[in-house]
């Protein structure tokens, strides 16, 4: 058998009920960590652990807005007492609520999107980080093409992962002497709730655009994400820090229409392995508007 890659390790994973998150959390459970998978109360948290346990991977569920002191503490305190340590913060959390042209953005949306996106980024780092400098561990986070770029329809969101790069370049630069790394996976259009129109609040235009500007010419799927968040979090990448890792289809040096010109033969997305049952489900307790 292959050497599993987290054997031994222990992981939280927020905001791991659904899309993403829920592709990390089988990957990292099925490379041998033990995972902490964390969500809102009306994620479909418990069910992720049920199906890792049910494999034989171990995992334990805490259920709270990682954005409140009580609840990044309590979530980090959750992994000690299951497993006595942590070596692995990943900060997967965040929302992706409207679309509309700045002028009319409701100011109470972008308060939640930097409340979401960014405070329980920073909570939980906080709180990690005293026990990831006993294990010499590290932090990966949700980076974003968008972060580089910016998101014209949904300014807010992308200036959040702008953030929640220089975060981690500033984490990992400070953090370096203590043995820490940390690092961000800046994925593009990924096939979750938030690039359907029918489950979030892209348009039509929004979805078609972003998939023609990709020259892979399709979204990547989540567990794509998840291999790359597990070989930045394992001990393969010890020489990684302050790294802004995209994985985008390549849409970040595209431009134009690209992805037009990509046979569809080319463009279905891979199968994977992993068993993935709310990849599409991120945006369903949450409520979404599009002003465009
Ligand atoms: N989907 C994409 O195209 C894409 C592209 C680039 C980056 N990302 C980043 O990847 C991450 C995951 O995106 P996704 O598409 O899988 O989203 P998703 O909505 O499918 O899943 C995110 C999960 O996090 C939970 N969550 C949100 N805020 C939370 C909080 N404060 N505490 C606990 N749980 C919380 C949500 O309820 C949801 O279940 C995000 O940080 C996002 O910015 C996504």
């Amino acid at each position: 058998m292959m050497d599993r890659r987290l054997e031994g390790k222990v992981a939280i994973i927020t905001g791991a009920g659904a899309g993403i998150g829920e592709a990390i959390a089988h990957k990292f459970a099925k490379e041998g960590a033990s995972v902490v998978v964390n969500g809102l109360a009306d994620d479909p948290i418990e069910d992720v652990a049920q199906k890792i346990k049910h494999y034989g991977g171990k995992a334990i569920a805490y259920a709270g807005d990682v954005s409140q002191e009580f609840h990044a503490q309590n979530c980090v305190q959750t992994a000690i007492n299951a497993y006595g340590k942590l070596d692995i913060l990943i900060n997967n959390a965040g929302v992706f609520l409207a679309t509309a042209e700045t002028q009319d953005y409701p100011v109470e949306v972008f308060d939640e999107t930097i409340r979401m996106n960014l405070r329980s980024a920073f909570l939980m780092t906080k709180y990690a980080l005293p026990h990831l400098q006993k294990t010499r561990g590290n932090i990966v986070s949700a980076g974003s093409e968008a972060g580089f770029n910016g998101l014209a329809y949904n300014t807010p969101y992308g200036g959040t992962k702008g953030w929640m790069h220089s975060f981690m370049k500033g984490v990992a630069v400070e953090q370096a002497k203590h043995g820490v790394r940390a690092n961000c996976v800046c994925p593009g259009a990924i096939d979750t709730a938030w690039t359907h129109k029918e489950e979030g609040p892209m348009n039509t235009e929004m979805e078609k655009t972003l998939i023609q500007a990709t020259p892979m010419g399709r979204r990547g799927t989540p567990e794509e994400m998840a291999n790359v968040y597990a070989f930045i979090a394992s001990d393969e990448a010890s020489y990684v820090t302050g790294a802004l890792w995209l994985a985008d289809g390549g849409v970040t040096v595209a431009k134009g229409a690209v992805g037009k010109e990509t046979p569809f033969w080319l463009r279905s997305e891979p199968k994977g392995e992993l068993r993935l049952d709310h990849s599409r489900e991120g945006l369903e307790n949450k409520e979404t508007q599009s002003r465009m």
